[in-house]
């Protein structure tokens, strides 16, 4: 009795900590770095809609007098003009090492650039996020951020996580500017450092005491 007690414990705990020490799900280039490039994703990714851009400070398509802010993982970053559907540039990657069924958080930096148009001068853009897409089914969404009042405002980045179920050890990741703004205008968003781990988890200590109070429960029973 003891003994299968003893078994069951472990084999709930083994491959937890297999997820948690052992498995190293990797995203390549999640930084971002590379040339800079007008109408590609960094290396390591491809365009998976339309035509991302590779930027630093300033540009492509940095139209307004400052140079732009980079995100706190610094080189270059991604920017997406995202409307909706097939208008939304997206770039992907193939990943592998996932294990099946497992919730992963992906975490990386985004910002809301707007877009000075470079002959009339207007201030476009609009509010927008990112939707997380694997094997092209959306996983989630980002929260909304707002397109900066002026085009000399700074850029700010913020840190976000979204979370999806790996369907199998390798998958197709995809990130797709999406605009916030149903007037068929573009979101124009910047985004870097992407990371990817597995998502938080009970502690083992606290895990343990789930499996035995279940035990204890059966038992009483
Ligand atoms: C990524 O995977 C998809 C689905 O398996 C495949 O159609 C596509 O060709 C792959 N792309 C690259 C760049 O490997
Ligand atoms: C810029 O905004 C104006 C309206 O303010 C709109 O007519 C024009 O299509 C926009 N251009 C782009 C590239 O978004």
């Amino acid at each position: 009795m003891r003994l299968s007690r003893v078994s069951a414990v472990t084999a709930l705990l083994v491959p937890i900590f297999m997820l948690s020490n052992a498995h190293a799900a990797t995203i390549v280039n999640g930084d971002l770095d590379g040339p800079v490039s007008t109408g590609s994703a960094a290396p390591g990714w491809f365009n998976w809609q339309k035509t991302p851009d590779t930027c630093d400070a300033n540009g492509p398509f940095n139209n307004t007098p400052n140079p732009w802010a980079l995100s706190p993982n610094g080189g270059t970053f991604v920017r997406t003009a995202g409307v909706s559907g097939v208008n939304s540039e997206a770039f992907a990657q193939n990943v592998t090492d996932f294990v099946p069924g497992v919730l992963y958080d992906l975490s990386f930096y985004q910002t809301n650039l707007g877009f000075e148009h470079p002959v009339s001068g207007a201030w476009n853009g609009t509010d927008g996020y990112y939707d997380v897409l694997i094997d092209g089914v959306l996983a989630d969404s980002t929260p909304v951020l707002t397109k900066p009042a002026v085009n000399t405002d700074p850029i700010s980045w913020s840190f976000t996580t979204v979370s999806f179920v790996a369907p199998s050890a390798a998958f197709e990741l995809a990130l797709v500017g999406q605009s916030a703004s149903t007037s068929g205008l573009a979101a124009y968003m910047g985004i870097d450092g992407i990371s990817v781990r597995v998502a938080s988890i009970p502690a083992p200590g606290a895990f343990c005491i789930f499996v035995l109070a279940g035990i204890t429960s059966r038992r009483r029973r």
